[in-house]
């Protein structure tokens, strides 16, 4: 049985927040394609939303979901050599740290900056997840995706997919119906260490480093920095590092000669989103059960059980003291999901305070 009904989303997402979903489905196998299509058109006659959902760690449950919940759980790894590199064929529903671990271990290098980002493979393209100076799309040939109204497969290149920074063609409105099914990925033979900015061991023995020994340094670092869900309910960075303009980067910079910023290729400055919040005394801080990690001021995390209105109501306490504090707006990364679907901070705030 396949369909469940008023299930707990509660192991389904990273922050273990309680909310219900009206029907859930595993899509385990593309066999099921006729019995998910007609249950995505029954909820759609019905005026319900659905939900495609992978491991849940970017994502905040803000109600009970009214509609269907898709759990993407399509398995299998294709591997296919040619003389300059690997392509890698992956089912979305596998695990993305599984998949770099697996690639690594049989020699196939690249993947390694993106070592024990959490979530499975079809969410990757979607916020074109990044870490350590690599991101998805470095490695992405193109993304094959389902549209769950017409049934028809498609396959986007990676020049299609319109990959930035934390977004892609695939968090925009029209897309809102395309359940990637498969990611292709294409890493070359000839291997070179990627920046690694943020790593530590930066010894400039660098130039023999190897695939594994990044790996390994990535999931250490990581490990320090970042909590684990399993032990305390988080999402990752809960904000996305703020892009100003070079002028106003200039004026912070002349009040913190020390704040860390990263210049972009169109001339705008990226500001760290931790550093800020970290420098408005907000580490520590709690509303309810959330926090504001203390080793990671970017992280929110699921304390004490919070509730999705301990989250939401921290998120803006975060959100509204660094724009007092530099004149910088933070924009959640993390998506937010009320009742109907796909929701932001602002309107949860205005639903939760009426
Ligand atoms: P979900 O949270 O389930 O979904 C995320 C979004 O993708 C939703 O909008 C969902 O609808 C959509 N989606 C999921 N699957 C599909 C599909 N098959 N088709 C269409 N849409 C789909 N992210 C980074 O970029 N870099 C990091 O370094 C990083 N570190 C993290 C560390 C921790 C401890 C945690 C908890 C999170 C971190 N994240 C990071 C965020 C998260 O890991 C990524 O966003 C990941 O890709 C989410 O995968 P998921 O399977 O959990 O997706
Ligand atoms: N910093 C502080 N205080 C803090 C946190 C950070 O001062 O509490 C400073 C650090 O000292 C450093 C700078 O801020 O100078 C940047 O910090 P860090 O290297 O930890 O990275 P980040 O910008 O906070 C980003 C990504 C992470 C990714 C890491 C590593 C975003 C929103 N976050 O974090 O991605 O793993 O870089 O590359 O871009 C995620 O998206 O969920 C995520 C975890």
């Amino acid at each position: 049985m396949m369909i469940e009904s008023n299930s707990s989303l509660k192991a389904f997402n990273t922050f273990s927040i309680e909310a219900k979903t009206q029907s859930l489905f595993h899509f385990k196998t593309l066999q099921q394609l006729p019995e998910l299509l007609a249950l995505v058109k029954r909820v759609r006659a019905e005026k319900r939303p659905v939900l495609i959902l992978g491991a849940g760690s970017n994502i905040l449950f803000c109600e009970d979901f009214s509609g269907l919940v898709i759990k993407v759980e399509l398995s299998g790894v294709d591997i296919i050599e040619s003389p300059e590199s690997y392509q890698l064929q992956v089912a979305a529903g596998e695990d993305w740290h599984q998949l770099v671990t697996d690639s690594i271990d049989k020699g196939i290098d690249g993947l390694e900056n993106l070592a024990l980002i959490p979530g499975v493979v079809g969410a990757a393209p979607v916020q074109n997840i990044g870490a350590y100076g690599c991101e998805f799309k470095d490695f992405c040939e193109s993304v094959e995706y389902i549209d769950l109204d017409s049934g028809e497969f498609f396959n986007l290149s990676a020049a299609a997919c319109l990959f930035g920074y934390r977004d892609s063609i695939f968090k925009s409105k029209k897309m809102e119906n395309a359940l990637i099914t498969k990611v292709t990925l294409t890493l070359p033979k000839k291997w070179q260490p990627h920046s690694r900015s943020g790593v530590s061991n930066q010894s400039d023995a660098a130039q023999k480093v190897t695939a594994k020994e990044i790996y390994h340094s990535v999931c250490q670092t990581r490990s320090e920095k970042l909590p684990d869900p399993e032990q305390l309910g988080n999402a990752g960075s809960f904000f996305k590092n703020p892009v100003v303009s070079k002028q106003q980067a200039e004026h912070l910079l002349n009040l913190y000669p020390n704040m860390p910023h990263y210049p972009q290729a169109d001339g705008n400055i990226k500001l760290a989103a931790g550093w800020l919040i970290e420098q408005a005394n907000l580490k520590g801080v709690q509303c309810g059960g959330a926090a504001v990690h203390q080793q990671q001021a970017l992280v929110l995390v699921n304390q004490d059980n919070a509730c999705a209105t301990d989250i939401v109501e921290l998120a803006e306490l975060v959100r509204a003291t660094v724009e007092e504090k530099f004149n910088v707006s933070l924009d959640h990364e993390v998506r937010f999901i009320g009742s109907q679907g796909e929701t932001n901070l602002k309107e949860v705030l205005q639903h939760v305070r009426a």
